[in-house]
C-alpha cells in the first residue's frame, strides 16, 4: 500500500495492520466501526434513530443531532469493545465531514477530531457520497474503469461517471425527489411504516407489479430522473380507489422506481462504454433494484457490482473504508485538521472546494 495518513505532523503510513476507526453521523444513524488495513471490517456497530423519527414520518434534524449526541460515545465503546482493542491501538479516525445534516455533521466532526487529538493519531474528513460508493468495492476486485455508479438514498439519486479513484463526472440525477424519499413518502401514505423502502420492498413481493401502470418519468429523456409526479400519481390512484390492495400498488411503484433506474443506469453506461455498474446507497438494498440491474448487465455483457445489503444502508465500515481506499490510491485530499463539515459536498465538485469552507467544527 502505498501513502500516509496525515498532512504535515506524524504521518501515518498506511499498511495491513493500520487500523482505522470510522465515524457516521450524518443523518440518522450513529455508527462507529474498525477497519483493518485491507478490506477486514473488525467491528461494525450502527445505532439507528428509526423509532425516535417514526412517529415524525421523516428524519427531524434536531432530533437526529441530540440523539448523536448521547449515542455517539456508547457505540464507539462498543466498536472498541467488539473489536477488543483499546484506544491505542487505533492509528487514525476517519468521519463523514459531509453531504448531511449540518447539525448531525458537527456532531460526529467533532468527536471524532477531539478523538484524533486525544489519541493524537490523524483525523480522515470522508464524503459519504464516496464512501457509499466504494462499499460496493468491499466485496468486490477491481473491474476497471470506467465505472457508472448508480448513488440512489434517501437523500440523493445520481449517476457518475467514476474514470478513476476520486474522478467523478455527475451524468445525472433527480429533478425533484430522491428515490428512497419516494418510497419513505409511498409507504407513509399507505401507512406501511418508516422507513419506507424496506416496508414497500416486502409487501411489493405479495403485490402484482403490472397491477397499476404508473407513469414513467423522462424515461426516454436524457440521464436525468424525476419521482414526484409517481408519488403523486400513487396517492391519485389511491384515493380514488380506496379498496386497492397496499401489496399491489406498493408492487407497482416499485416496478416504476426500478424501471426507471435501470433504463437511465443501463443508457449512461452505454453512453461512457462502462466496464461496469456500481450500486451505492439505502435504495440499493431493494430487492427487485438488485435483480433487475443484474439482469441488465448480464444482457449488456457489463459487471455490476451490488453491495452487500448492511453495507447499503449508512454505517461506519464504509466511512473508515473508504478513508483507507483514498490512501491507498494515493489520492485523499481531506486528511486534514482544518477538514469542516460540509453539508453539501458534491462527488464532482470534489477538487473545487479547498479544505476548510464549510462551517468549523
Ligand atoms: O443511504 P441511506 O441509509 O441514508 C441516506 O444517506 O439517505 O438510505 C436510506 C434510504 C431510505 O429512504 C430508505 O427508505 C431507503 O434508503 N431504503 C430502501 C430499501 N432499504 C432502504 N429503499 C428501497 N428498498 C429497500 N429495500
Ligand atoms: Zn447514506
Amino acid at each position: 500500500m502505498s501513502g500516509a495518513f496525515g498532512r504535515g505532523v506524524a504521518p501515518v503510513e498506511v499498511g495491513p495492520d493500520t487500523l482505522v476507526l470510522g465515524v457516521e453521523t450524518s443523518c440518522d444513524e450513529t455508527a462507529a466501526a474498525l477497519v483493518l488495513g485491507g478490506t477486514d471490517v473488525v467491528s461494525s456497530v450502527v445505532s439507528s434513530q428509526i423509532d425516535l423519527h417514526a412517529a415524525f414520518g421523516g428524519v427531524v434534524p434536531e432530533v437526529a443531532s441530540r440523539a448523536h449526541l448521547e449515542s455517539l460515545n456508547p457505540v464507539v465503546e462498543r466498536a472498541l469493545a467488539d473489536a477488543g482493542v483499546g484506544p491505542e491501538r487505533v492509528d487514525a479516525v476517519a468521519c463523514t465531514v459531509g453531504p448531511g445534516l449540518i447539525g448531525a455533521l458537527l456532531v460526529g466532526v467533532s468527536a471524532a477530531k477531539a478523538l484524533s487529538l486525544a489519541w493524537e493519531v490523524p483525523f480522515i474528513g470522508v464524503n459519504h457520497l464516496e464512501a457509499h460508493l466504494y462499499s460496493s468495492f468491499l466485496d468486490h476486485g477491481d473491474v476497471g474503469f470506467p465505472l457508472v455508479v448508480l448513488l440512489v438514498s434517501g437523500g440523493h439519486t445520481m449517476l457518475i461517471e467514476m474514470r478513476g479513484h476520486g474522478d467523478y463526472r455527475l451524468l445525472g440525477r433527480t429533478i425533484d425527489d430522491a428515490a428512497g424519499e419516494a418510497f419513505d413518502k409511498v409507504a407513509r401514505f399507505l401507512d406501511l411504516g418508516y422507513p419506507g423502502g424496506p416496508a414497500i420492498d416486502a409487501a411489493a413481493e405479495l403485490g402484482d407489479p403490472e397491477y397499476v401502470a404508473f407513469p414513467r418519468a423522462m424515461m426516454n429523456d436524457g440521464l436525468d430522473m424525476s419521482f414526484s409526479g409517481l408519488k403523486t400519481a400513487v396517492t391519485n390512484y389511491v384515493r380514488r380507489n380506496p379498496d386497492v390492495a397496499s401489496a399491489d400498488v406498493a408492487a407497482s411503484f416499485r416496478a416504476a422506481v426500478v424501471d426507471v433506474l435501470v433504463a437511465k443506469t443501463r443508457r449512461a453506461a452505454a453512453e461512457v462504454d462502462a466496464a461496469g455498474i456500481v450500486l451505492g446507497g439505502g435504495v440499493a438494498a431493494n430487492a427487485l433494484l438488485r435483480t433487475e440491474m443484474t439482469a441488465a448487465g448480464a444482457a449488456d455483457g457489463r459487471v455490476v457490482l451490488l453491495p452487500s445489503r448492511e453495507m447499503c444502508t449508512d454505517n461506519a465500515a464504509m466511512i473508515a473504508w473508504a478513508a483507507l481506499e483514498r490512501h491507498h490510491q494515493n489520492t485523499s485530499d481531506s486528511d486534514d485538521f482544518e477538514f469542516a463539515p460540509r453539508p453539501r459536498w458534491p462527488l464532482d465538485g470534489k477538487a473545487a472546494a479547498p479544505p476548510g469552507r464549510g462551517v468549523r467544527a
